[in-house]
């Protein structure tokens, strides 16, 4: 294996601490749990879900698809092999159902617009930048885990396989996108574009997962009718 000393090493560093404060900022922006509704908490364990159920996978595809060492591939396969072995979205489905906080219309729609910018984003396959929006997202599942298990339990769900499953095997996940991330650094085409650059795509999360949070007022989505 190839050793990580280096120019890749440095310059991994910074964007590690600026991916570790966007963690701490989105999940400061989650309410406290007692503090919710029992509405409240339903929503966001069912906007969470609307986000995860669909979309992990594919975006963790998509960075398959964008990277082009064969140590981010093996990395990114074994991430993707115990998503769909261990049916991930089927235990996200069980946990939002025993929680009675199965997506409906409304929650779709309230992260519709920032759902859609990720995929717009998604699209373009950039590897370095994809590979830093699925580390962040690796990193504040992992942290969220607590939170979301707190919620259901208040919920009175017992079910907890999906959030148990989450708050240990990302840890690594996150390290190992990361070394991921260093290898297709060394490849990249210099010079790499400026940090607020290769954080595109973590913006975008972030603005996704503040609707989780905090679904926006008054915003009808694009195409569904209707008129601000
Ligand atoms: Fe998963």
């Amino acid at each position: 294996m190839k050793t990580t000393i280096g120019p890749a090493r440095s310059s991994i560093a910074p964007l590690e601490e600026r991916i570790d404060r966007a963690i701490h900022g989105v999940l400061a922006a989650f309410p406290d749990a007692q503090r919710l509704s029992p509405d409240e908490r339903r929503g966001i364990l069912a906007r969470y879900t609307a986000v995860l159920e669909g979309n992990f996978i594919y975006w963790m595809t998509a960075a398959y698809l964008a990277v082009t060492t064969d140590q981010a591939h093996a990395i990114i396969r074994a991430n993707l092999l115990e998503e769909v072995r261990d049916n991930h979205p089927g235990m996200l489905r069980r946990f939002a159902i025993a929680a009675q906080a199965v997506p409906t219309d409304s929650d779709a729609l309230a992260v519709h617009r920032n759902l859609q910018n990720v995929r717009l984003f998604v699209a373009r396959l950039s590897a370095v930048k994809l590979l830093l929006m699925m580390a962040f997202f690796e990193g504040w599942i992992t942290r969220f885990m607590p939170y979301l298990a707190e919620l259901a339990r208040y919920q009175g769900s017992a079910e907890r396989e999906y959030t148990d499953v989450h708050g240990v095997c990302d840890v690594v996940h996150t390290q190992e996108l990361f070394r991921a991330l260093e290898g297709e650094m060394t490849q990249a085409p210099e010079p790499l574009p400026p940090a607020t650059e290769l954080l595109e795509g973590v913006d975008l999360l972030q603005a996704l997962i503040h609707s989780i949070a905090q679904p926006p007022r008054g915003v009808i989505p694009e195409g569904v009718g209707g008129s601000r």
